[in-house]
């Protein structure tokens, strides 16, 4: 197998004359040995970058950063100082990002369930949108309008029908949905009827998301046709076609750009004379190429005849990908990059289950040994924020790089801080 694709690697990721990894001007190799291993680190300039790119195709304020993918009060600054709002779903998403210093009108709050409290949260805080996904929350918008609460602006969230080609663990657009209203059986058309007739909200405009990981620009395109033809009789100011762009993980993927995106959708939108702003909600295409894990390989099994297992410090509870979506990864060595990797191995974490697998089936260089410090590329979206504490494994720490310098965003948990909430 060919050395790790470059452009898997943050934009600003060098090979240094020794053939190891820099990001951001800082050498992988001190960062481990400064804040150990695993640790996340992530590009603060890709990441800026991104931001950037998503507001210029869109317009500022129309692209809201989905902080499911990755969120701490750093990266919530980070896409807010860029020019993006920032889409929240729960209310602990909004209490970091209100907490983080982002202005409560760049939000919008998400959620199929969400609870009377996260809506009087949401309410009080004066978020901008909220996202309407059910008759029950309309119900439950009612209660909190007949306590007293002013009637937000909400968006209605439609599912479109639209079969987006992705796991289907994270398809959304579908008809046999938990999100949003059905726009086939008539329900879409109900809840719109509903809202504007309702004196405890105040609709602004309609919603759907057809889901994550897309890389067809085709499926994007089909939804915006749905979606406007819905739209256009409403004649609402806000149309948003949510995230959902994908990215390239493994050799060979490949994925449209934010601009490319931001064109399909928009034409696909002018085309058919939509006058609604047009929104949308990236998250993995902000952050996912921008971070790699760096982990520390612990042992090295060969067993003949069956196969070699690599075991790093981490695993699944850092990066649950793999084994809830079979999701592909590369590995590399820090020290050679440029390296062949000619060596078939397992590349497993250290938890108590077979299941605990990084890459299935992973080409690694022939001299791969214990103490080696490995990077997986392009875990910078739902690795650190689908992170556990299985096993009791302490979660790693989040390090922003740039210009030579590194800042630490999230410090590693601490065995303290695995007992804190333990009152027994
Ligand atoms: N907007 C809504 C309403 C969403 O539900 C999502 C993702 C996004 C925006 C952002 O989608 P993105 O641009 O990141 O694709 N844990 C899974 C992904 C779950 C996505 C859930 N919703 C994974 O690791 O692949």
């Amino acid at each position: 197998m060919k050395p790790v694709p470059l452009h898997l690697l943050p934009d600003t990721a060098t090979v240094q004359a020794d053939g190891s990894l820099a990001i951001g001007g800082c050498d992988v190799g001190e960062l481990a040995g400064r804040f150990g291993t695993p640790l996340f680190i992530y590009d603060e300039a890709h990441l800026r970058a991104r931001c950037a790119e998503a507001v210029a195709a869109f317009g500022p304020g129309r692209a809201y950063y989905a902080t499911k993918a990755f969120l701490c009060t750093a990266m919530a600054r980070l896409a807010y100082e860029e020019g993006m709002h920032l889409d929240v779903a729960s209310g602990g998403e909004l209490y970091v990002a209100l907490r983080a210093g982002v202005p409560a009108n760049a939000l919008a709050f998400h959620g199929n369930n969400k609870s009377l409290a996260e809506l009087r949260m949401a309410i009080t805080e004066g978020v901008r949108h909220i996202v309407v996904d059910s008759f029950d929350e309309l119900d439950r918008l009612d209660s909190l309008h007949a306590e007293g609460l002013p009637a937000p602006k909400v968006l209605a969230r439609i599912t479109p029908g639209v079969h987006a080609h992705t796991h289907e663990f994270i398809a959304t657009g579908q008809d046999d949905s938990k999100f949003g209203f059905n726009l086939g059986n008539g329900d879409a058309h109900k809840a719109v009827d509903r809202m504007r007739r309702s004196l405890s909200v105040q609709l602004e405009g309609v919603h759907c998301h057809i889901g994550s990981n897309v890389f067809e620009a085709g499926n994007f395109a089909k939804a915006a046709e749905v979606m406007a033809a819905f739209a256009m009789p409403l004649d609402l100011p806000e149309l948003v076609l949510g995230g959902g762009l994908g990215v390239p993980y493994v050799q060979g993927e490949e994925a449209p750009s934010i601009s490319q995106w931001g064109n399909v959708l928009l034409d696909a939108c002018q085309a058919l004379g939509v006058r609604s702003n047009v929104c949308v909600e990236p998250g993995r295409s902000i952050v996912a190429g921008a971070a790699i894990t760096l982990y520390t390989v612990g042992t090295v099994k060969h067993i003949p005849g069956v196969r070699t297992y690599v075991s790093v410090d981490g695993g699944m509870s850092d990066n649950p990908r793999p084994v809830l979506y079979g999701s592909g990864y590369e590995a590399f060595l820090a020290r050679a990059v440029l390296a062949p990797r000619p060596e078939r191995a397992r590349l497993v974490g250290k938890h108590c289950e077979s299941g605990d697998v990084l890459i299935f089936d992973a080409g690694l260089p022939q001299d791969v040994r214990v103490n080696d410090l490995l990077a997986t590329p392009v875990t910078g979206a739902y690795g650190h924020s689908m992170a556990s504490n299985y096993n009791k494994l302490t979660r790693p720490p989040v390090v922003f790089v740039r210009d030579g310098a590194a800042r630490l965003v999230v410090r590693r948990e601490t065995y303290e801080d695995l007992v804190q909430c333990d009152v027994g």
